[in-house]
């Protein structure tokens, strides 16, 4: 039987820095893979740890790191042509069916994109869904990941990109995600989907916002970073009661997510 914690080892294609701290990589993957699920990148000696699929097409897979700690420090000396390892991938990720039909809304905050860019990628322009509502907000205009593609989004109306703060140069939207919800299009609730992915904190406010706004709970999507270990349903680090989010998750119903979170 096969080991399921034996890595793969991948050779990087391409690093893409993104910010000063936020870099992708383009890797040699030829997988099946979902938005919203993850791999357990290592490095030998620095360690493993989930990192989410932020796009994937024609045998290339990217991951978006932000440099934080012992292993991301460990890939970020890393270049094309070097290899790390990957195990996955994981989690349950976002299924595409949910949004069928609906009017969507990405509310997405800093690193949580990286996630939901392939989701907006696939949706933007089709006519699966109803309609699509982006909104993105960064803490700084230097902060802003997928900067070319983001233009695109705002420039054919599919996004609105705002900053916590900027300098006089900054032509754009200011101030926080949740000062924008109000402009969504929320006028058929039942058709109304949404997705809200960044830092605990911002899928918190954000999330009691759109219920005020009378967006049902099972119409929204949240994706939880736990601390993860195995990835796999063994180790019992990602557990909040009885769920295991590296299984069942990382994507959840917020009516779901909220049961476990409370
Ligand atoms: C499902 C999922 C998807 C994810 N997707 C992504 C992604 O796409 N991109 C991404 O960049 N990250 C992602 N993450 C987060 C990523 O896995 C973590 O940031 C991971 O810890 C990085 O590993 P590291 O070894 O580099 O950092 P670590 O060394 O584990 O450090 C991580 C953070 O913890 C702090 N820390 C470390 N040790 C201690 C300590 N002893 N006491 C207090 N604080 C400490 C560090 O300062 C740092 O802020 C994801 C997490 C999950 C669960
Ligand atoms: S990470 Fe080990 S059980 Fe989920």
């Amino acid at each position: 039987m096969k080991n399921p914690f034996l890595p793969e080892k991948i050779k990087i294609l391409e690093v893409i820095p993104e910010t000063s701290i936020d870099y992708t990589y383009v890797l040699a993957l030829d997988k099946e893979v979902k938005p919203g699920q993850f791999f357990q990148l290592s490095v030998p000696g620095a360690g493993e740890a989930p990192i989410s699929v932020s796009d994937f097409e024609d045998g290339k897979l990217c991951v978006t790191i932000r440099k934080v700690g012992r292993l991301t420090n460990a890939l970020f000396a890393l270049g094309p042509g070097d290899f790390l390892f990957a195990r996955g991938p994981y989690g349950n990720g976002f299924d595409y069916r949910d949004f069928a039909g609906a009017d969507l809304k990405v509310i997405a905050g800093g690193t949580g994109l990286a996630p939901v860019k392939k989701l907006i990628k696939t949706f933007a322009g089709s006519d699966s869904v109803s309609s699509l509502e982006v909104l993105l907000g960064f803490k700084t205009p230097e902060d802003i990941l997928y900067g070319d593609e983001v233009r695109a989004w705002v420039q054919s109306g599919v996004a609105t990109l705002t900053v916590d703060k900027a300098d006089d140069n900054w032509e754009g939207n200011r101030g926080l995600i949740t000062g924008y919800l109000k402009n969504l299009d929320l006028s058929d609730r039942a058709r109304c989907k949404c997705i809200v992915v960044g830092p605990p904190i911002m899928i918190k406010f954000v999330t009691a916002e759109l219920l005020l706004l009378k967006v049902a709970e099972d119409n929204i999507w949240v994706s939880l970073e736990r601390k993860m270990s195995c990835g796999i349903g063994k180790c019992g680090h990602c557990k909040i009661g009885d769920a295991y989010v590296c299984l069942e998750g990382p994507v959840f119903k917020f009516s779901e997510a909220r049961r476990l979170l409370d």
